[in-house]
Order: C-alpha cells, then sequence, then structure tokens
C-alpha cells in the first residue's frame, strides 16, 4: 500500500484526478470503479474540468458505481445516481451506455445483484476502483461484521452509517436503512485502488491501515491484501 499525504483536501483532489485521467490517459477505455460521498466531489470537479480542457476523454470509458440507497427513485437528489449524474456524468463525455450504479428501485434485488457482477465480469473486470472510507471503516456499504461479503448484495447500514449520512438529508429518519452494494470482493478483483481518505474524522480508520491487521470490523483493512493500492490522504486524517 502506497501513501501520499497531502497538506490540503484541494490538493488531494487535483492529485486523484490526475491520477484517474493518467489511468483513462493510458487505457482509453477504462473500466472505473466510482464512489460517491463528500470526499471525491472535489476529484469530480478536476475530472469535469480536465474533460471540457481536452486533457482527458471519457468516450470510450465506462463506469461502475460502488452502491445505491434502496428505494430512492433515480431524480430523488440523495441518491446516488443524482450525486454522480450533478458531479460527474452530466459534465463529462461518458455516454449514457457505458454508466452502470445499482438498481435501488429493482423489484428482483438477487437478479439485480448477480447481473451487476456478470456486467463488471463481462467487462472484463475493474482496471482501477477509486474508494473512499466510512468512518466506520466501511467501504461501499461493506459495514463492520464478523464477516464480509464478497459479491454486490443488499446490506442493512449500521447506525453510525446513518448518522454519518444524516447531513445529507433534512432528517436523520430520511435516510434510508438499506443499500446495494458491491461486496469486498468485486472491490479486491480490481486491478488497481485508489482510495481518498480526508478529514479528522477519517483518523482513527487510517491509523488502522498503518497497523497491519486485517478485520472485518474494519473493512478497509482488507485492502492491506491488495498488491496495488495507493492512498492519498489529507493531514487532518493522517496520524
Ligand atoms: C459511497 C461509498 C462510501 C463512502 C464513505 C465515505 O459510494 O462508497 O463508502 O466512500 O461513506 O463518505 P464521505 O466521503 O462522505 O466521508
Amino acid at each position: 500500500m502506497k501513501k501520499i499525504v497531502f497538506d490540503s483536501y484541494d490538493q488531494l483532489s487535483k492529485a486523484a484526478a490526475d491520477f484517474v485521467a493518467a489511468e483513462i490517459n493510458s487505457k482509453p477505455n477504462l473500466v472505473l470503479g466510482l464512489p460517491t460521498g463528500g470526499t471525491p466531489v472535489g476529484m469530480y470537479k478536476n475530472l469535469s474540468e480536465m474533460n471540457k480542457e481536452g486533457k482527458v476523454d471519457f468516450a470510450n470509458v465506462t463506469t461502475f458505481n460502488l452502491d445505491e440507497y434502496l428505494g430512492l427513485e433515480r431524480s430523488h437528489d440523495q441518491s446516488y445516481w443524482y450525486f454522480m449524474n450533478k458531479n460527474l456524468y452530466s459534465n463529462v463525455n461518458l455516454k449514457e451506455e457505458n454508466i452502470n450504479i445499482p438498481n435501488g428501485m429493482a423489484t428482483d434485488m438477487d437478479a439485480e445483484t448477480k447481473a451487476y457482477d456478470k456486467k463488471i465480469e463481462d467487462m472484463g473486470g475493474l482496471d482501477l476502483m477509486v474508494l473512499g472510507i466510512g468512518p466506520n471503516g466501511h467501504i461501499g456499504f461493506n459495514e463492520p461484521d464478523s464477516y464480509l461479503i464478497a459479491p454486490t448484495h443488499t446490506v442493512t447500514l449500521t447506525e453510525s452509517t446513518i448518522d454519518a449520512n444524516a447531513r445529507f438529508f433534512t432528517s436523520r429518519e430520511d435516510v434510508p436503512k438499506k443499500a446495494i452494494t458491491m461486496g469486498v470482493g468485486n472491490i479486491m478483483k480490481a486491478k488497481k485502488i485508489l482510495m481518498l481518505i480526508s478529514g479528522a474524522n477519517k483518523k482513527a480508520v487510517a491509523k488502522a491501515l498503518n497497523e497491519g491487521i486485517v478485520t472485518p470490523q474494519n473493512p478497509a483493512t482488507m485492502l492491506l491484501m491488495h498488491p496495488d493500492v495507493t492512498v492519498l490522504i489529507d493531514k487532518d486524517a493522517d496520524q
């Protein structure tokens, strides 16, 4: 695991965008896994600007998002599709047919999770997976537990994740209790991983990554077993 520390969130965001752009420039048909949340907003802003300036071309890129809430229509302003459309899809030349995000409104969730995994596999797997990290160590919505689930699956969010995400909703009660998420198996099969860690509330989970102990109680520690992980962290989150 390679770690690069930045003085500010802005510098981290620029470096994250440069990293993703370099991967696309070396493989224009990159299969790219993407997160939502507060952390990647700056990266998406930089990538949108770089695309407008002709520094990166999304025309042949395929994206797969990590997760989506259950029960929110795409048009809901807190759905992850809405977030991605606002922050990236509508700003760059990604083709609509190359955008993938789990369908949190699917009537048959078992079929939806299996179809999502099959589509990733049919594309040859993820070349690059970009990740954020929850204050409790979750990646995607793989929450701390006594076990982790490998394929895409539905999950009940922990109270701490509902607390953490309540800032985006009018009230805590509005935060969906369930989500559909890629599993740790999908993430670990990505050829390369870029993890973004920002803010003082991530200090404890960031520290655990330095300790070398892999535990399902801190799902991000699974990444210690991946051969190609780069962590971009700002100094607020670094110990
Ligand atoms: C969202 C996701 C989550 C977030 C995590 C951190 O797609 O995968 O694991 O990365 O909850 O969110 P922020 O960046 O808001 O702290």
